[in-house]
């Protein structure tokens, strides 16, 4: 069994520049491809309007980046950070690729102290990066420090299956199928496949995941299931 470091920063960051090339790849096979459905509900959800301005933390290889500098236009702008460069660089080409480097600024950057203006942002995305985090509640802060009044945080990230019997097979999926799988696609030694369902069974649940970010300051938070609590989509309103 797979025990997570208390110190897990430098263990994880190895571990994403190790997969960093096949991750796109994986996370389609491993979600059935679900994942862009996922981000592009984040994106709708934090109502970034035309000409309006965005971060994406924990950005990886951009795709939620992508898609709010689709949808701010070419008025608009996203900044993109994460702490690992080999993941950013795979991102900065999907963004060249996609003719959206003009509108999306990366940093290679910690989301806990984030380098960035505060009130200046409309919205704040992050994508399956919270669970990395070692201080969620400062990394919240942080979020809701960025926001101008009214801006919208949304969180996407896996969380706790609602009825036990979908929980139960997903969880053999997660223990026993995704790490055998995970290790031969992306021919991986550092045992991330193994890291992914662990961090995933350490995550709160969306209830206390919505009382981290009322604690740093957010109101109205909501969130909603995603393949009944596989995933879930929190949002909280500065
Ligand atoms: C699973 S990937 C998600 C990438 C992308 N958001 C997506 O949904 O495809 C998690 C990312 O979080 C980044 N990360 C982990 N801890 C971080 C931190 N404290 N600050 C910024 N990025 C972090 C990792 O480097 C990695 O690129």
């Amino acid at each position: 069994m797979y025990v997570i470091p208390a110190d897990r920063e430098t263990p994880v960051q190895e571990m994403f520049t190790s997969i960093a090339r096949s991750y796109d790849l994986n996370n389609t096979l491993l979600s059935f491809g679900l994942h862009h459905l996922w981000k592009q509900l984040t994106v709708r959800e934090s109502r970034l309007p035309f000409g309006g301005r965005a971060a994406d933390l924990c950005a990886g290889t951009c795709d939620i980046a992508a898609l709010l500098a689709r949808q701010a236009g070419p008025q608009g702008h996203v900044d993109a950070l994460d702490l690992n460069a080999g993941m950013l660089a795979v991102g900065a080409r999907k963004l060249r690729q996609e003719e959206l480097d003009g509108r999306v600024t990366i940093t290679q950057g910690n989301a806990e102290t984030l380098p960035f203006a505060s009130h200046a942002y409309d919205a704040v995305t992050v994508g399956f990066g919270i669970r990395n985090v070692v201080n969620r509640a400062r990394a919240f802060g942080e979020m809701h420090r960025i926001l101008k009044p009214g801006g919208r945080a949304v969180c996407l990230e896996f969380s706790r299956p609602v009825n036990p019997m979908w929980r139960a097979l997903y969880e053999f999926y997660n223990f026993t199928l995704l790490p055998r799988i995970g290790t031969v696609v992306s021919r991986d030694s550092t045992r991330v496949y193994e890291y992914l369902p662990a961090s995933i069974k350490a995550m709160p649940d969306q209830e206390t995941l919505a009382d981290i970010m009322r604690g740093a300051g957010f109101s109205r938070v909501t969130y909603r299931n995603l393949c009944g609590g596989i995933v879930a989509l929190h949002v909280g309103v500065k």
